[in-house]
Order: C-alpha cells, then structure tokens, then sequence
C-alpha cells in the first residue's frame, strides 16, 4: 500500500473534474463535493479544499504533494511547481477587454490577475497602471474605473451582456496537475505512475 498523498484542490465546479481525473489515473478520493469539509481523509490521500488561487501555495510549500488548478491562476501566482500535465478541461482565455468600439489610449487597467496584467502591459509597451480587484472586474471598465480589464472568458456571456469586446487574447488556459518539486524527488516512483495515466488520460 502506497503512503498517502496530500492533494490540493479548487473549490467550486473544478473540484468535481479533478476528482473525475485523478479517479480515472486510479486516484480516487471518493470526496462528498457538497460538504463544507475544508479537510477530507481517503483511503488513498488526503484532500484540502481550498479558494483557486491558494492550490499554488499550498504545492509549493510541500502543505500539498499534488494540485489541480488553472493555468490562469498559475501565470499569476508564478511559483515554483512541477506542471506535468495539461488535463485540458476548465479551457477558457485570459484577455484584454474593452468596451465595444472604444479604441482611446489604455492608461488605467483592472484585473483580479495583477501580475498577468503587468507583465502583459509590459510587453505590449503599454504604460498604464494596473488596479488589483477581487473580481466582477468587467464592472471597472463600464463603470470609468479603467480603460481595460485583463480577465478570464470563458463563454463569453459576460462580455455580450456587458456590451464588451476582447480585443486580445493573453494566453489560452485550462485545468493543469501540479506537483511539489520535492515531493516528485522524494516519490519518484508513485508520482511518475500517476503522471504517465494523467497523460494517457487526457490523449
Ligand atoms: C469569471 C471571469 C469573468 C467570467 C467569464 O468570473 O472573471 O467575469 O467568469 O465567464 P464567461 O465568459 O463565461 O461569461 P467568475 O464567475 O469566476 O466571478 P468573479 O469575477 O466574481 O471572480
């Protein structure tokens, strides 16, 4: 019998794909996604549930062998993980967004994604300043707060009913495995096992 893993995951509609996942690499946590349980003892592992964009911290410290959580999340917590696999569900883009039609200077920015927003900003050579928010950001960009958001869409229906344009794409996202550099060194053999059938699994 393997020693059990920690394994870190997003609250909300990922938790249940996740679990789908990881049951189908043979990993199955048997988790009750209604409870309110934060901690969750399995047979084969013990899960934390947690807000999306605490998945990378808990990895990295080692709190968590193993996660699940977006690649947008990730780009913005830029930490050092492991990132094996690209488990393909939860797809969505992070964007520049606009008010319809409006083309005059970007000086001011909004996004719950901070760095991402920067860092993009940057390299488009665009001088405007980036106002962190907790989200509903596309509220900044028709309300006068910004002139942009940097922000996730998924199907669109924000935008449309927001009267919104993506005017770029920042990069595309989805659902990715995540591992603790130490853990994947100290549990070569079991870690190895389960990114092989992650991977088959998603082919
Ligand atoms: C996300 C995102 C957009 C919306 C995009 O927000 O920040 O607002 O979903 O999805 P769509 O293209 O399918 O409309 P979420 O619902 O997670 O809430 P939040 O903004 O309060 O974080």
């Amino acid at each position: 019998m393997n020693k059990p893993l920690t394994v870190a995951l997003p609250k909300g509609r990922v938790l249940e794909q996740a679990q789908r996942a990881l049951a189908d690499a043979g990993l199955n946590l048997r988790l009750d996604v209604d409870d309110r349980k934060l901690r969750h003892e399995a047979p084969e592992g013990t899960v934390l549930v947690m807000r999306n964009h605490d998945v990378p911290k808990y990895v990295e410290l080692g709190v968590a062998e193993i996660g699940v959580v977006g690649k947008d999340v990730l780009e913005e917590a830029a930490v050092n993980v492991y990132e094996p696999v690209d488990l393909r569900f939860a797809a969505c883009r992070m964007s520049l967004i606009r008010p319809a039609g409006e083309t005059g200077p970007i000086r001011r920015v909004a996004s719950k994604y901070p760095h991402v927003a920067a860092r993009y900003l940057a390299g488009q050579g665009i001088d405007a300043d980036v106002v962190h928010l907790a989200g509903n950001v596309e509220l900044a960009c028709i309300s006068g707060l910004s002139d942009a958001v940097v922000d996730v869409v998924e199907t669109g229906s924000t935008l449309k009913a927001n009267d919104l344009e993506e005017v770029d794409v920042v990069f595309e996202s989805s659902a990715r495995f995540i591992v603790n550099r130490a853990a994947l060194k100290l549990r070569h053999a079991r870690l190895k096992d389960l990114i092989d059938r992650l991977r088959s699994g998603v082919q």
